[in-house]
């Protein structure tokens, strides 16, 4: 394998580091996070399908809104703010560091629905960014993955061809999205979900990028 290519969300990053956060609002944080979360993820899914793009800040910062108001609270802008906000203060999961020194010698990439900023941020907040020779955003096809046209950004910024490059992501759907378009792919299941009905098996399946290191014996 020639390049090496990271979903951000959920893959590099623990989304669950906003429950912290969610606690100011609710007694109930993780169904917060969890319902923000979901409704992140199908705006993008719908805006793709409807071919009306928002830049995924916006979608998240949607997604919030939807969220507070099904939870009944009342939220200033202040705290909507400092709650959006925590997405480029994001933990990385404890290995991924480690991980990356150890991948360092091959072609590094990020490829995320996130926005430009979202990740250049998130990345620099984290001592990160110097790992990756490219960050790539879906805002750049202004559609969202799992759509074939966010894959293709990979091939065509790596010079590298789609069967060479590694996919690794811990989302089922992008799992599946990036087998759909040709590359090999590995799926950190970290929480021990069950895999879409989509028809596309993962390549390499492991809890952790460690896991998936010593799965591919590197
Ligand atoms: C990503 O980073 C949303 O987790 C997804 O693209």
């Amino acid at each position: 394998m020639k390049g090496f290519v990271f979903d951000a969300y959920g893959t590099l990053f623990d989304i669950n580091s906003v429950v912290e956060a969610c606690k100011h609002i609710t007694q109930d944080p993780e169904g917060f996070s969890k319902l923000w979360r979901a409704k992140q993820l199908e705006y993008t899914f719908l805006r793709s399908l409807m071919e009306k793009y928002k830049d995924f800040w916006e979608v998240t910062e949607d997604a919030l809104i939807f969220a507070i108001n099904s939870f009944g609270i009342n939220a200033s802008q202040i705290e909507r703010k400092k709650l959006i906000e925590t997405y480029l203060y994001l933990k990385p999961f404890v290995e991924v560091e480690d991980a990356l020194e150890h991948l360092k010698n091959h072609e590094l990439a990020v490829l995320s629905n996130g926005s430009p900023m979202m990740l250049n941020t998130l990345l620099e907040n984290n001592g990160l960014k110097h790992y990756f020779r490219h960050i790539l955003s879906a805002d750049e096809v202004r559609t969202y993955k799992p759509s074939p046209k966010v894959y293709a950004l990979v091939p065509k910024y790596l010079g590298i061809p789609k069967e060479e490059i590694f996919f690794v992501s811990s989302n089922s759907f992008d799992v599946v999205g990036a087998k759909a378009f040709g590359f090999k792919v590995c799926w950190i299941n970290r929480s021990g979900t069950q895999l879409d009905e989509l028809g596309m098996k993962p390549d390499v399946i492991a809890k952790t990028l460690e896991g998936m290191i010593g799965a591919l014996g590197l």
